[in-house]
């Protein structure tokens, strides 16, 4: 994530996002499917007050499956429809028309009875934390690709519909929120799936936060990734154990933590230890 968030830049941030909601019928909230509460922004209701919305859990391709089911049954029971989608391979694309067109039924049923014939497509407009995932869907959902505006809270251009088939229009621009900074453990889910650049955070702050969650959830996989008979309760442990066990040497041969740190953060954003979501309900 490139952009500094100041208090001033958010206010623009949700000023700008509001302004487009009074051209919309349906937002899309995109949220990590691997960390669902913490790529939220923390003022996400307030914003989209009484708009239609439809939760899209992105990059489930690298989530847990069954964690995945486990929130969309959670925000239904809230009342927010919630579909798990892969923006980068085009995985649940007809469900998020199929979904937005319920939604908006009522809205254009009364249109419907108040005479207008040949009702306007339903319009819609994604929102999300940077790197969620927004410029991917909106090119998928376009089906060619649209150049990427800069992730940047003021940085606009002349905006456009985008048709996605006949009975939808997307806003090309997507709504840029930011996520909730001030809860530590947030800043350190979002730096371990990549979310947020590496040289914000301390590569092994986030890696210690990585390997305990890991050791704590998905034991098996840690130790079979690295070779490992047992876990040691001891952090420094585990670090010095995968060093040796992955060459992750300093001159002198004792173990350099900051290439452990790069090495198992690189795993898990590329899988390497399968699907992992961060975050239950
Ligand atoms: P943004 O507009 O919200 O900031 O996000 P963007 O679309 O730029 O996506 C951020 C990164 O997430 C990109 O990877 C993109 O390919 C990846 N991505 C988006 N959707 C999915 C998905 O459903 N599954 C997976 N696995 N990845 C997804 P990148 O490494 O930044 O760029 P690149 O690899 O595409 O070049």
């Amino acid at each position: 994530m490139t952009i500094q968030w100041f208090p001033g830049h958010m206010a623009k941030a949700k000023r700008e996002v509001q302004e487009k909601l009074k051209l919309i019928d349906v937002v899309f909230e995109l949220l990590d499917a691997r960390i669902p509460l913490s790529s939220r922004n923390p003022m996400i209701d307030e914003i989209l007050t009484n708009k239609p919305r439809i939760i899209l859990l992105n990059k489930a391709d690298m989530a847990d499956e069954k964690v995945t089911s486990e929130w969309i049954s959670f925000f239904a029971e809230q009342g927010m429809p919630a579909i798990a989608i892969d923006a980068q391979a085009g995985t649940g694309m007809k469900q998020i028309v199929a979904a937005a067109k319920e939604m908006t039924k009522e809205k254009f049923a009364k249109m419907a009875a108040k005479g207008i014939k040949n009702p306007r497509p339903m319009r819609a407009l994604i929102v999300g934390i940077p790197n969620v995932g927004k410029s991917t869907l909106i090119n998928r959902l376009a089906g060619k690709h649209i150049a990427k505006t800069g992730d940047k809270p003021g940085v606009t251009k002349a905006q456009q519909w985008i048709k996605v088939g006949k009975e939808m229009e997307l806003l090309d621009t997507p709504g840029i929120l930011w996520p909730k900074f001030e809860d530590e453990e947030v800043g350190l889910k979002l730096a371990t799936t990549g979310a947020i650049k590496d040289t914000i955070l301390n590569l092994q702050d986030v890696a210690v936060y990585a390997l305990r969650f890991l050791a704590a959830h998905y034991p098996d996989r840690l130790k079979e990734r690295y070779s490992l008979a047992a876990i040691p309760d001891d952090i420094v442990e585990l670090f010095d154990a995968i060093g040796k066990r992955r060459g992750c040497l300093a001159s002198g041969g004792a173990v350099d933590y900051d290439k452990v740190a790069e090495l198992v953060l690189r795993d898990i954003r590329t899988e390497k230890l399968g699907r992992l979501s961060l975050e239950k309900p």
